[in-house]
């Protein structure tokens, strides 16, 4: 029996790449250093809980959304990851209050991310807490979603119509990338309802993505705009990404991250390979940089790319990476390890952990989150090198799934 508990303890002494600290003291590390940045932002914003953390402004003070944005659901998911990472019953208490401010989103048809919204709040909240009111939540939500799916172009339209960088090029049935995102959400309403209606839908929401996003290399565009009518592809481009041609980095992750829950659901290979074309393409990529972090976009500095936005390649912070890419491919990455049983895939999501939780950890100015260094779209000019919500969200989801693989 003693010779048995030493030597598991020798077990659990395998030190994590330089950070030279054993798999629990990792996790539990980051989870203290949540701990104190989260109850930051709960302070800061308890009076107006409508008010819902996303990223900071210059003087390090808070910048809140409101429910409609995209990123809404991402603070109550934060807090939900931390209730089911740690047991404390006080991340729940809190977490049921930031998800239920979002509760009409359920109702709302006014773009596709209400996947993000309501499956990383309420969703989290049915998986992690068993609270079954909130199984109804995700039902309507897909119905909401499911609206902005049409039989032409067999795929759900991402945005509104809007033109494109050349400011000429109009989008009538702009889907992107992003938007495989939101098939957890219908797998989830069709698993709890019994009406496989949404679940069809995903399925083939992800078939027509494979079939006009993806290039032959696995890298994918970021905007594919459909004729409403004939279902015929319009335009090929990018909004967030560095030109039309180019690999747009958190763009590759939620392609990944998309396929490997399509897999989860369906079990049809094609998703499951797929996935791993992609994990292929990301892993292999000649700029992907050493700590496994990517730049913003793969291609920033390759020849053959030009850009449509007002690009300044002497702004100084073009080449900044963006962790909330890593987040996401690592916490895909650990699901891709299970299903196929290749431990590569662990090793990189595990460096991609180690690396965010090393070099990309929240600087002295940020107060409320955990990362810092990612990129919200650099052409808008818009949240480069700063902490996003969704970052700690899938660096969370990660720090789970590595806290549960073996
Ligand atoms: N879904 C928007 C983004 O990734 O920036």
């Amino acid at each position: 029996m003693k010779f048995k508990g030493v030597f598991l303890s020798m077990l659990s002494i395998v030190l994590l790449g330089s950070c030279g600290m054993d798999k629990e003291t990792f996790i539990e590390s980051n989870l203290e250093f949540a701990d104190q940045q989260f109850t930051n932002a709960i302070n800061e914003t308890k009076e107006d809980i409508d008010l819902i953390p996303r990223t900071i402004k210059e003087d390090g003070s808070l910048k809140n959304v409101k429910k409609y944005n995209w990123t809404s659901g991402f603070f109550a998911g934060d807090l939900w990851y931390m209730y089911k990472l740690t047991g404390d019953q006080k991340w729940k208490t809190e977490a049921i209050k930031r998800t239920e401010v979002l509760d009409t989103i359920q109702y709302w048809s006014g773009n596709h991310d209400v996947g993000f919204m309501i499956g990383d709040s309420y969703g989290l909240g049915y998986r992690f807490a068993g609270i079954k009111a909130y199984a109804p939540v995700v039902v309507q939500t897909a119905e909401s979603l499911i609206k902005r799916y049409s039989d032409n172009t067999k795929a759900i339209k991402s945005w509104n119509y809007r033109k494109a960088w050349d400011k000429k090029t109009e989008w009538f049935y702009p889907v992107i990338i992003d938007n495989m995102m939101n098939l957890e959400l219908l797998y989830e309403a069709s698993i709890i309802s019994g009406d496989d209606k949404y679940s069809k839908i995903a399925t083939q929401h992800a078939l027509t993505t494979m079939k006009h996003h993806y290039r032959k290399d696995y890298s994918c565009y970021h905007v594919v705009d459909y004729d409403t009518i004939t279902g015929a592809v319009k335009d090929k481009a990018t909004c967030q990404g560095f030109a039309d041609n180019s690999a747009w980095s958190r763009g590759q992750a939620w392609g990944l991250y998309g396929y490997v829950l399509c897999y989860r659901y369906t079990k049809d290979k094609q998703f499951l390979d797929f996935a791993e074309n992609i994990a292929k393409y990301i892993l292999d990529h000649p700029n992907m940089p050493e700590d496994l972090v990517p730049y913003w976009d793969y291609n920033v500095f390759d020849k053959g790319y030009k850009a449509e936005w007002n690009y300044d390649p002497n702004h100084k912070l073009i080449g900044s990476k963006d962790a909330s890419a890593a987040a996401i491919a690592s916490s895909a990455l650990f699901e891709l390890a299970d299903q196929t049983g290749n431990a590569t895939y662990r090793e990189k999501a595990e460096k991609m952990l180690v690396s965010l939780s090393e070099k990309y950890k929240a600087r002295p100015n940020n107060k409320y989150f955990i990362l810092d260094h990612s990129v919200g779209s650099f052409p808008h000019n818009g949240e480069i090198d700063v902490p996003l919500s969704y970052a700690d969200y899938y660096f969370l989801e990660a720090l789970l799934r590595y806290k549960e693989s073996k």
